[in-house]
């Protein structure tokens, strides 16, 4: 790592960018006031990349999120995937919950996974449907439960069920929201590595949004670090520690402690 983690912004300039936020505010109305979560929010989102959205709770961390998966209307600016204004989901930006609930509950593992082909009419037969499936609950390392239900797996095991559910319609991007945070230390550590391993062999861009500055700095190419309200993104800081990263590898310190003092975390409310 250089000495100037300014610097290495350059490092990415070459990558094909394939989500371009410009100017996006989003506001949400009370009867007193208009809460202005998003306020002129500036991003490029680099195709393959891991991207860290990290901030306090409250600072719009989720709601941009959904801005990106196209789930809300926004009050002004542009949001272009591929070129393309988002103005609604698509298989192509697929978004994963924090809760463990988002699987149904009366569809075994299988089912699960294979309703989102199903809906969408993609595959060539049933049978070929669950083929895929089955591969996707392999890469996420679920074989064998494919005919549990959900009230049967642990929180991590839903976890990987909803990437494999995810991951079978071939998204370009993974939108993921504090995917692992509800999820005690070690087993989170398993499916931070899971997802690692998900997105070496898939290629797939992938946005987190964690309020854990460890977990940004383990997992993510570049960091876009969140304030409240008119703050909006403080800095995006290029993640360049060599992988496979450990806490305590060597640079680790340095990026933590930078991520840290933007985070101006004794001030927070
Ligand atoms: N649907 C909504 N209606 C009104 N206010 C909302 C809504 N969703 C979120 N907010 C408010 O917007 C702010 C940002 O929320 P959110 O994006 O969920 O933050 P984060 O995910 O970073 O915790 C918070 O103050 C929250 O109370
Ligand atoms: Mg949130």
């Amino acid at each position: 790592m250089g000495n100037d983690l300014k610097d290495e912004e350059d490092n990415f300039r070459d990558r094909a960018v394939t989500i371009r936020l410009r100017s996006v505010s989003k506001y949400y109305q009370s009867s007193q006031a208009t809460l202005r979560v998003l306020d002129n929010i500036d991003l490029d989102i680099y195709q393959g990349e891991i991207l860290a959205i990290l901030g306090p709770s409250g600072c719009g961390k989720t709601t941009l999120l959904r801005q990106i998966a196209g789930f809300d209307h926004r009050e002004s600016g542009s949001l272009l995937m591929d070129g393309q204004e988002i103005v609604k989901p698509e298989v192509k930006r697929i978004m994963i919950f924090q809760d463990f609930n988002q699987l149904f509950p009366w569809k075994t593992v299988i089912q699960n996974v294979v309703y989102p082909l199903q809906v969408n009419s993609i595959g060539e037969s049933d049978a070929a449907n669950n083929e895929i499936a089955l591969q996707y609950l392999k890469l996420v390392e679920l074989s064998g439960f494919e005919d549990s239900y959900p009230h049967q797996l642990s929180g991590g095991m839903k976890q990987k069920a909803a990437m494999a559910r995810a991951l079978t319609l071939k998204p370009k991007v993974l939108l993921m929201d504090e995917p692992f945070g509800s999820l005690d230390a070690l087993t989170r550590i398993s499916l931070q590595n899971l997802l690692l391993k998900v997105w070496r062999e898939t290629g797939v861009t992938i946005v987190f949004v964690t309020h854990d500055i460890q977990e940004a700095v383990i997992l993510s190419d570049r960091i876009a670090v969140m304030g409240r309200g008119t703050v909006g993104i403080k800095k995006v800081i290029p993640n360049l520690l060599d992988r496979p990263r450990v806490v305590g590898v060597a640079g680790y310190a340095e990026i933590y402690g930078y991520v840290y003092s933007l985070m101006d975390i004794n001030s927070e409310r």
